[in-house]
């Protein structure tokens, strides 16, 4: 059923979505994401970037539009089979903007081994990738720990070693720069070129110009409307000042001290 037909990653079309019948979050949103893209999802507070990731992770269901993944339908029915459901958590990993939703285990060790075990693998090779994911963002030292209890930095270390300890095709990013030190910030950006180089599919939304520069090809830019406004060449977007500013991704001071 996951023939590699050339079909894209996700189809978005026309998406719409509005919470609670009044809080418009995505205004008709279109988009393709091919195999072994790097997109970085760019756009001011609330315009609907957390949203999108949901939409695409399978965890919300747009009001009207389609989705298809892998070249499926993304809806509560297909994701209902178990056979889909499972193959589908297998392929595409969310990171969420609050490491607190998604952090729910009482050690970091189990918290990271959570998503290998629930599919099936060995305890050996559970515990191999739990080891290996504490080695790469450096935080062996927090193992026995309660994910709650630690830093905001050391929680997202945390949840994104959970997110790549399942090694999807697919990553979904929400914010992964939030909290980080500048050490782990190089780390990111190093293990996110890393998985271009196996060629991973990449979305990550961001308010990181410098990290849209560095891990993604493509930039698509929803403003305030909930729609997309770009969706091109990141260079080219970044290289668009008044389009930046119109779309509230940088402000007056920056404009008067551009440092890209
Ligand atoms: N659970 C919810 N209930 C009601 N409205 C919501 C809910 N979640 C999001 N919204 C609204 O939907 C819109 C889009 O929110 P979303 O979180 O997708 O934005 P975002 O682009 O990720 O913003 P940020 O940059 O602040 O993370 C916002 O206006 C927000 O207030
Ligand atoms: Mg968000």
């Amino acid at each position: 059923m996951w023939s590699a037909d050339g079909r894209p990653v996700f189809e978005v079309n026309e998406v719409r979505v509005t919470y609670l019948g009044r809080f418009p979050a995505l205004a008709g949103v279109s988009l393709r994401v091919a195999s072994g893209e790097q997109v970085a999802l760019l756009g001011p507070n609330g315009c609907g970037k957390s949203t999108l990731l949901k939409v695409l992770a399978g965890l919300l269901f747009p009001d009207s539009g389609t989705v298809h993944a892998f070249g499926h339908p993304l809806t509560p029915a297909s994701l209902a089979r178990p056979a889909f459901f499972r193959e589908f958590r297998r392929r595409v990993g969310l990171l969420f903007q609050n490491s607190d939703a998604q952090l729910f285990n009482p050690t970091v060790f189990e918290e990271i081994a959570f998503g290998p075990a629930q599919l099936g693998f060995p305890p050996q090779e559970v515990e191999r990738r739990v080891r290996d994911m504490l080695r790469l963002l450096e935080i062996e030292g927090l193992a026995d720990r309660a994910p709650f209890q630690l830093s905001e930095g050391q929680k997202r270390r945390v949840a994104l070693a959970a997110v790549l300890a399942v090694n999807p095709d697919v990553l979904l990013l929400d914010e992964p720069t939030t909290g980080l030190d500048p050490r782990t910030n190089d780390r990111l950006v190093e293990i996110l070129w890393g998985l271009r180089r196996l060629g991973k599919t990449l979305l990550v939304a961001t308010h990181d110009l410098e990290l849209a520069r560095l891990v993604a090809d493509r930039a698509v830019i929803i403003g305030e409307d909930h729609r997309v406004w770009f969706d091109g060449p990141t260079p080219e977007a970044l290289a668009n000042r008044d389009l930046l500013y119109r779309a509230n991704l940088v402000g007056r001071s920056w404009m008067a001290h551009p440092v890209l």
